[in-house]
This record gives C-alpha cells, structure tokens and sequence, in this order.
C-alpha cells in the first residue's frame, strides 16, 4: 500500500506574505512530496509495506537494527511530520485560541504569553535542523520538546498536538538565515482550531493508556506487551537470532573443547597444572569438563552475537 501524500489545506499563495508561495511551493513540492516518494521505494517487501504512515514511525521507530530500516523510519517521520505541520497552520490570520486550549496551556505554561515565549525561546536552541513540538505527555501536561533531524515524540508516547518546522528549507526563501523572524511571524498563521482538535483527541488518548496500563498492571510480561501495544515488531527475529546464536555457539564450543581435551589428554598440547595433571588421571571426565566448558562458553557467546544480530526484513517479516 502506497503512502499517499496529503495535499495542502489550503492554497499554495494562501500564507503570504508569512510563508511566500514560491517557499511553500519548494516545501511542499519538492521536501515534502520527495520523503513521501522515498517512504514509497524503500518499503516494498518489507514488514512495514502495507502498514499506515504512523505505524510505520512507530514501528520502525522503537528498534531500529539496520541501515535500510533507518532510512524508513528517517523518510517515514520526515513524511508524517510535514503531513501534521501543514494542518497546524491556516490562512485565518491571528486565530483566538479557544476557552478550553487557553486553560490548558495556562495549567501548564501559566499563561498564553508565557507559552509562546517559551516554545520561541526553545525553537532557538536547536543546534541545526529540526522541529519545535507542542505536545501531551503520558501525565497529561503540555510539554515543548526539540526534536533534531526527523526526530518524532509519537515514539516515546508522547502526542504532537503543534508543531513549527525549523529546517533551513522551512524559512530560508523568505527568511535567509533569520529563523527567530521566522518564528515571530509564524504565530500569526497558527490553526488553533486544529491545535484544540489534537489535544482533546490526545487527552483522551493518553487517559486510556494510562487507565490500561494501571488495568494490566499485575499482567506478565508477555501480554502486558502484547496487549499494551508495545511494538512486537523485533521479537521473532530477536528470538531466532538468539537461539541460533546459541545452538551454533554450543556446538562450536562442544567441537573445539573436544579436540583441545583430547590433545591435552593425549600430551599433544602441553599445558601446564591442574588440567594436564587431571587429564593423566582421567581422560573421560576431562574431556566431559572440557566439553561442558565449551557448550557453556560456545553457548554464551553465540547468545550474545545473536542479541546484536541485525535480521534482514524479509526475514523479520516471516
Ligand atoms: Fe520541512
């Protein structure tokens, strides 16, 4: 299943002279609609080809073992990202926020004012490329959260309900390298209809996650992952390459110490103290040790070379 790019909300010249039309048009056209295309190349025959764009963040996002996978969880959130800032912006200008919003920033920030001096001043630490968040975390208080690069906090459970793109690519055409102009301007074009949206959704959201984990709490393991929602994605693979790792460590293990007992039994392979000494007395329980030795310590490594064993996707998709 393709990934769809969304189309603007509004018109291309819709935000001038805040947002040029030639700006967004590059934005839009040309970064925008490229990570979608290249969310589209990199996912066929994968475990995340029929997923929706947000799975794919999310699964992707939460153990990332390989370069290709990287690439589709960069391109994947680059895609959503943009997808959720178009929607966080309208051509009404200087939208009013409503009562329900207004109170919920003042719990959290103490006043509007105080927010968006907050949420300007962080957007201006970011080192480089990046996004400025405004989202709802797991004890249900507003946060602003930097993210470099892609970076997406639907991953670590918290839910966007704003966001400001800060990638030089976002301002650079009408802003040369000004981006606190770019800041200032951009509250003008906020849709605070849709920021209200996100969060009453949010809200309800991580109340019953919260509620479900409190509920599941005394579950095992097993199906507090399952059911919780936590990503499976990694576990069968994980599993095999472990216990792959293990049998043909053992075995390996197994194979060797037995030559090297034998050797040291036969006085082929001289060495030195207790074990050459117990070998003369007892070949047969030396080289039981000895094999024993070598599953454990064959068993052991090959465990964990199969922990940091990357599984190819067509694999982990069986
Ligand atoms: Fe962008």
């Amino acid at each position: 299943m393709a990934i769809q790019a969304v189309p603007l909300p509004y018109n291309i010249d819709a935000l001038e002279p805040v947002i040029s039309a030639d700006a967004l048009k590059i934005h839009y056209e040309d970064h925008y609609k490229g990570y979608v295309n290249k969310v589209n190349d990199l996912i066929p025959d994968t475990i995340y080809e029929d997923l929706s764009l947000k799975d794919i963040v999310l699964k992707s996002g939460k153990k990332i073992q390989w370069d290709h996978e990287t690439k589709i969880f960069n391109n994947a959130n680059q895609a959503w990202n943009h997808a959720f800032f178009w929607k966080c912006m309208t051509p009404a200008r200087n939208m009013i926020q409503s009562h329900v919003l207004k109170e919920k920033i003042n719990e959290s920030f103490g006043s509007f004012e105080n927010f968006k001096e907050q949420f300007t001043l962080k957007a201006g630490e970011l080192f480089g490329s990046g996004w400025c968040w405004l989202v709802l975390n797991k004890s249900l208080s507003l946060e602003i959260l930097l993210g470099k690069n892609e970076e997406n906090p639907l991953v670590s459970g918290k839910i966007p309900i704003f966001v400001v793109d800060l990638w030089e690519h976002a301002y650079y055409v009408d802003y040369r390298s000004q981006r606190r102009e770019y800041m200032d301007n951009i509250w003008e074009l906020v849709n605070w209809s849709f920021v209200e949206i996100e969060m009453v959704k949010a809200e309800r959201v991580q109340q019953q996650r919260k509620n479900f984990k409190e509920n599941t709490r005394s579950l095992p393991f097993y199906f507090r992952q399952k059911w919780l929602g936590v990503n499976q994605t990694f576990m069968k693979p994980r599993k095999t390459s472990i216990r792959t790792g293990t049998l043909l460590g053992s075995l390996i293990g197994a194979v060797l110490f037995f030559f090297v007992s034998m050797l040291v039994g036969l006085d082929i392979l001289p060495l030195p103290g207790l074990f050459t000494t117990a070998a003369h007395t007892n070949f047969g329980l030396i080289m039981f040790v000895g094999m024993t030795l070598g599953v454990l310590i064959g068993g052991a490594c090959g465990a964990l070379v199969g922990i940091g064993t990357p599984m190819p996707l067509h694999i982990a998709r069986k």
